[in-house]
């Protein structure tokens, strides 16, 4: 059994934060990341987006976090990729805690998620900084062939889902590029999904391809200073 690394202090980029009209978009949306994990997220991409690649988000949900990336990467000048299939995770489904029931297509009965997602980012008036990838994040990772400067792992939190996010395009994030894990929660009190991400965060770790640069609670960002995953 891996040992966890050492509490950290959170390290924040030395950079401006977003606008104001871009945090009220990030606060006016639905989702589930807290302000302070926003703002290490934006940092985070902004550093990112200095390597000249597109930046990839698994996990848009409605959006709320690919505002602050889509935001980063205008900065940048770069495109932000978010890959999901839009019918939620499994803690999302009818019956369970964070299902919000705004979000099931009443002719299919199944969560959509895409609708809103849209109108979030065209509300923040980011739509074209950003590429929607609709379908599953393992299935889209296998057709997937080029550097990326950051890859955001936010999706399913199992380990089937997380293993195979991090295995799909951790891969790709080039030299000097941030592979950046939310829901890291080294107690398993803290969170009932589960562990899948912390254990994706250890792996990422112990590979030695990966050092940590950031810790903002859940949210860590890891920069890539080795080969491999
Ligand atoms: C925790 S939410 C993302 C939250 C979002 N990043 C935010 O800040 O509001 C997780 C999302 O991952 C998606 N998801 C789960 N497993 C997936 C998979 N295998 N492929 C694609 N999307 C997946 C779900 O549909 C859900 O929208």
């Amino acid at each position: 059994m891996p040992t966890a690394p050492s509490p950290k202090l959170s390290v924040p980029f030395e950079q401006g934060g977003p606008s104001t009209q871009i945090l009220a978009a990030f606060e006016a949306a639905k989702g589930f990341m807290p302000v302070d994990e926003g703002l290490a997220l934006y940092a985070a991409a902004v550093e990112a987006g200095r390597l000249g690649l597109p930046l990839l988000e698994v996990g848009t949900y409605c959006g709320r976090s690919t505002v602050l990336l889509a935001a980063a990467a205008r900065a940048a000048g770069v495109t932000v990729l978010t890959v999901d299939h839009h019918r939620g995770s499994e803690e999302q489904q009818p019956g369970w805690e964070y299902h919000d029931p705004e979000t099931v297509d009443p002719e299919t009965g199944l969560m959509d998620t895409l609708p809103t997602f849209r109108r979030t980012l065209f509300r923040a008036g980011l739509e074209e900084h950003v590429v929607a990838l609709v379908g599953r994040s393992p299935q889209i990772a296998a057709v997937w062939n080029s550097p990326l400067g950051f890859v955001f792992i936010d999706g399913g939190h199992t380990d089937a889902h997380a293993t195979a996010d991090y295995e799909g395009w951790a891969p790709h994030v080039a030299e000097g590029g941030l592979l950046v894990i939310h829901d890291v929660f080294p107690h398993p009190e803290d969170e009932f999904t589960g562990q899948a991400p912390y254990r994706v965060y250890l792996r990422a770790l112990e590979s030695g391809a990966f050092t940590e640069v950031s810790v903002t609670g859940s949210l860590r960002a890891l920069r890539r200073t080795g080969t491999g995953i």
